[in-house]
């Protein structure tokens, strides 16, 4: 658990696909919360946690069914408010005496508009704001019997009980999803709830570097710290993180794997020398990794190499400045949160990130990785704060496996030359379109076939290549970018004219889910 000092607000998650938005909208509100599964909930965490306030999530779940999860019963007896969500709201319910079915109203799924009833709540008073709103439900299951001291303050056709609320206590239950997007309004319902809470707003970029600073000082005390650098956003807000929390304890170590884009390298060493006085080591073990990767196929067989020799050349130079006991990653909080898995299992591994997974149980080093609780978009204010050159916070995340993950098949060395090229043409066409800025990542991926063309008189047989660009505000989810006609119809030509080797380009309209963002 983490040690961050501010008021927490807990979200117990029983497996919504949007959970995470819960946490976003609650963040925005500058409130410190965390997810945990239900199952690792137990009296003791709660102890321990300390929530100001609880939201119970969302989940695919029915409380009808008998193995369905509950919310430990000493939720409801901590004295905090509590508000569930369409599955939190039937936990609730059922918990506190009152009654679910699935045959009273009907399910309802998608838009709905709940109408206030003649009650009135506190903390709808922001959101009724002329007459009916907006909501996004997904349900099956209806609240039919109110548990006591429960009553109804807004309906919806389909949802008797749309909103719910024993006021005495502060709990509050509501049938739709306010944390989506597609539930207009639902931002105010939260920051009225949080405002009753107490919270006072607190979880601030400012108030988040100075007690950062001094439980990196905290943990890492005397020793030295060896920070793995991609010249991502992550990696570099944290070293500067933490050069500032330990000046020159911390040498950072540029690993070039042979898998940069065009003229990578230089850009991230420059913008270290000239902005930073951060001791700093170039490694250029592109020999290493593609003799490793050489014709390597398996996409994850790909990731675990990779993440194995980052280690190797991270623990030769923690030898190198004298014995370093820690290493930093900028690990963010997506990539830690714990899904819930209803078979019972871990849940499925989609890819093993190579900062979080892959890392060998023989490394020496701890950890440090101040950035855990984070989403990018905090790290982005984060480095803001920190004072790193805009061009630098604003760039497109690089995944640390860079350019192997864009090959999918059999890596090569030619096959790399080509992608690299094919993806800075790519880059220049989206920066020279003023695109750049709009996009939260695009890229180049080199597809494991070949197909026929015509170049002048004569026949081709060369690689077809994809272009991909996403819009995301986390990289949980996101959708593809719509390029006009006219600019994707100009980068293709400009690919197949000034990249040997592409003769067919296309454009990947794939969302996040059901695709990822990387194609391996
Ligand atoms: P996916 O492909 O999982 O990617 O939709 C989501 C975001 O994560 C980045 N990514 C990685 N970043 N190490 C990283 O540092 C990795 O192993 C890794 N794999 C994916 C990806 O570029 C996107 O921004």
């Amino acid at each position: 658990m983490t040690q961050i000092a501010h008021d927490r607000l807990l979200i117990i998650d029983f497996g919504s696909q949007v959970t995470q938005l819960i946490a976003r909208r609650l963040r925005e509100l500058n409130v410190y919360c965390e997810i945990h599964p239900f199952q690792n909930v137990t009296d003791a965490f709660l102890t321990e946690f300390a929530p100001k306030a609880v939201v119970l999530s969302g989940g695919p779940a029915s409380v009808l069914d008998p193995d369905s999860p509950r919310a430990p019963q000493s939720v409801f007896e901590l004295g905090v408010p509590v508000l569930g969500i369409c599955y939190g709201q039937q936990v609730m319910m059922t918990q506190l005496g009152g009654e679910v079915s699935r045959g009273h109203g009907t399910a309802e799924f998608g838009r709905a508009y709940v109408t206030p009833s003649n009650n009135r709540l506190d903390l709808l008073d922001k959101w009724f704001k002329a007459g009916p709103e907006q909501v996004w439900m997904s349900h099956g299951d209806n609240v039919r019997a109110l548990a006591p001291g429960f009553e109804v303050f807004g309906t919806s056709p389909n949802a008797p009980c749309a909103i719910v609320a024993d006021p005495a206590r502060h709990f509050y239950a509501v049938q739709f999803h306010p944390e989506v997007y597609h539930t207009p309004n639902g931002a105010s319902l939260y920051e009225a709830f949080v405002k009753l809470a107490g919270f006072t707003g607190d979880w601030t970029m400012g108030a988040y570097r100075e007690e950062a600073i001094r439980q990196i000082r905290e943990q890492v005390g005397d020793a030295h710290v060896i920070c793995g650098l991609s010249g991502g956003v992550d990696s570099s807000v944290a070293a500067v993180l933490i050069h500032e929390a330990i000046g020159d304890q911390l040498t950072c170590v540029f690993v070039d794997h042979g898998l940069l884009r065009m003229g990578e390298a230089d850009q991230v060493l420059s913008m270290f020398r000239d902005n930073y006085n951060i001791p700093l080591i170039h490694a250029d073990e592109t020999e290493l990794f593609l003799s490793a990767l050489d014709g390597m196929s398996d996409p994850e067989t790909k990731r675990k190499t990779i993440g194995k020799l980052f280690i190797d050349v991270f623990e030769k130079h923690a030898k190198s400045v004298g014995g370093a006991k820690f290493l930093a990653q900028g690990t963010l909080y997506p990539d830690v949160i714990e899904s819930v898995s209803f078979s019972g299992g871990p849940s499925v591994t989609i890819k093993s990130h190579h900062n979080v997974g892959g890392l060998p149980d023989r490394m020496d080093m701890k950890l440090v990785e101040p950035l855990r609780e984070l989403f990018k978009d905090e790290v982005r204010a984060l480095g803001r704060e920190l004072g790193l050159p805009e061009s630098f916070v604003g760039r497109h995340p690089f995944p640390g496996p860079g350019l192997a993950i864009r090959c999918p098949g059999e890596i090569t060395r030619p096959k790399l030359e080509i992608l690299r090229l094919a993806d800075a043409v790519y880059l220049d066409q989206i920066r020279k379109h003023g695109l750049y800025d709009e996009i939260w990542q695009a890229f180049a991926v080199i597809l494991p076939v070949r197909t026929v063309g015509v170049m002048g008189d004569g026949r081709t047989y060369d690689f077809a290549c994809a272009l991909r660009a996403v819009t995301s505000v986390d990289g949980m989810t996101a959708d593809y970018y719509p390029f006009s006609h006219e600019f994707l119809g100009e980068t293709a030509t400009r690919i197949i004219n000034e990249v040997p080797g592409i003769n067919r380009v296309t454009y990947d309209i794939t969302s996040k889910p059901p695709g990822t963002i990387e194609w391996e």
